[in-house]
C-alpha cells in the first residue's frame, strides 16, 4: 500500500485541502481532507483499463457549491430527522432545518463541509474533527475520526466517536458508485441481503413501519438490474421518485452485491450497522463531474450503511444514541472484483 499526497485547492475560506492517494495493486483511492470525502475509486475492468467508480469533482469550488454529498462522511446524522428535532434525557434539541421542515445529513454545514485533520497511518489515512457542542443543534462536544484503508481490493472505512454529553451519532458514506465510470446505472445489478425495508412518506421519512420486500421493487435478494426495479409500478418508488430507502440487514454478509456486465467489476458491501439507504441518485441535477464528464439523475446508486434513519421518532428503530464517554465505533468495507 502506498501513499501519495498533493494539494487539492483552497476553500474560500482560504484552508488548503489535501488530496491523498491510497494504492494496492488493484486499487487507487483519492481522499480529500474536505468532508472527509472519497474524491476517486480507480479499479481496473475485464480489459485491464483502470476505470473511476465513483462521481466526483476535480475542484474544491464545485464540492463547496453543491449539496449533494458527493463521497463525503456524513455526520453528525445521515439522512433526515423529522420537524428538525428530537428530544433525548427529557430535553427537546431543535436542529437546523435544511430539507422542508426536516434536517438533513448533519444540517446546513455538515460533517461534509469541513476540512479535517489528517494523520497519515501504515496502511491508511485517519481524517478526524471536533463537532463543538451546539453544532447545528445537537449537544455536546463530539470528537470523530474516520479512517480508509486500502487492503488489496478492498476500501476499509473504520469510523469512531467520544462525546462528553449523551448526544447522536449516525455517520457514513456518501459515494455514488458507478461500476462503469459514467452513464445510467439502470443496467447494474444490484443485491440487497435484506428480507425488510422502511416504508417511507413522499419526503423520503421512515414512517415507523418495517415492511417485507416480498412482491415489491425492494426485493433484492436476488440480483436485479436496478433499470428493473425503477421501471416497475410500485408505490414505494413512486413515492420517493426511485430507491431512496433504507434496507433491514440483520447481521447479513455482505450486505449487498453491485456489479457491472459492461466494466466487469463487482462491488461487495460489508458493514457492522443496522441498516444500509440504497439511494439511485434521484434528485442529481444535470452537471458536469470529474474531467468534464456529464453527470444525470440516475447516474449512481449510493449504499449508505447506517442506523436507521430517522429513528427518534421511530419507536421499533434502534437509536442512534451515544452515550457520554462511551466510544462510537463501526466498520465499512466495499469490495472490488473483476471477471
Ligand atoms: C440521500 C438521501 C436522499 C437525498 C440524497 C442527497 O442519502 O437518501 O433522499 O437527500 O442523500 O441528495
Amino acid at each position: 500500500m502506498m501513499i501519495e499526497k498533493k494539494l487539492f485547492g483552497r476553500t474560500r475560506r482560504g484552508e488548503e485541502v489535501t488530496c491523498y492517494q491510497l494504492s494496492s495493486q488493484s486499487l487507487k483511492v483519492c481522499l480529500l481532507d474536505y468532508g472527509a470525502t472519497v474524491q476517486a475509486v480507480h479499479v481496473k475492468d475485464r480489459h485491464g483499463r483502470w476505470r473511476d467508480v465513483v462521481l466526483g469533482y476535480d475542484t474544491i469550488e464545485e464540492y463547496e457549491d453543491w449539496d449533494g454529498y458527493f463521497g463525503a462522511c456524513v455526520g453528525r446524522v445521515a439522512n433526515r430527522i423529522a420537524n428538525g428535532e428530537f428530544w433525548l434525557n427529557g430535553h427537546r434539541y431543535p436542529l437546523a432545518k435544511n430539507d422542508q421542515q426536516n434536517h438533513l445529513h448533519g444540517g446546513l454545514r455538515g460533517f461534509d463541509k469541513y476540512v479535517w485533520s489528517a494523520a497519515e497511518e501504515n496502511d491508511g489515512i485517519r481524517f478526524y474533527r471536533v463537532s463543538p457542542d451546539g453544532e447545528e443543534g445537537y449537544p455536546g462536544n463530539l470528537s470523530v475520526s474516520v479512517t480508509y484503508r486500502v487492503v488489496d481490493g478492498t476500501l476499509e472505512m473504520i469510523y469512531d466517536g467520544l462525546s462528553d454529553q449523551d448526544t447522536l451519532c449516525n455517520l457514513t458514506n456518501h459515494s455514488y458508485w458507478n461500476l462503469n465510470g459514467a452513464g445510467t446505472v439502470a443496467d447494474h445489478s444490484l443485491q440487497v441481503n435484506a428480507a425488510n425495508f422502511l416504508e417511507n412518506s413522499t419526503a423520503c421519512l421512515p414512517t415507523g413501519r418495517i415492511l417485507s420486500v416480498e412482491g415489491t421493487a425492494l426485493d433484492l435478494r436476488r440480483p436485479k438490474k436496478i433499470g428493473e426495479g425503477l421501471a416497475a409500478d410500485d408505490v414505494h418508488l413512486k413515492n420517493c421518485g426511485g430507491y431512496d430507502h433504507n434496507f433491514c440487514l440483520e447481521g447479513a454478509s455482505p450486505a449487498a452485491v453491485l456489479h457491472s456486465d459492461d466494466s466487469g467489476i463487482t462491488m461487495t458491501l460489508e458493514t457492522s450497522m443496522p441498516g444500509v439507504q440504497i439511494y439511485s441518485g434521484n434528485f442529481i441535477t444535470p452537471r458536469s463531474g470529474k474531467g468534464g464528464c456529464a453527470y444525470h439523475a440516475r447516474d449512481a446508486v449510493c449504499l449508505e450503511t447506517q442506523y436507521y434513519p430517522n429513528a427518534m421518532e421511530c419507536e421499533d428503530f434502534e437509536k442512534p444514541v451515544l452515550q457520554a464517554g462511551k466510544p462510537y465505533h463501526h466498520v465499512t468495507k466495499y469490495s472490488f472484483s473483476t471477471q
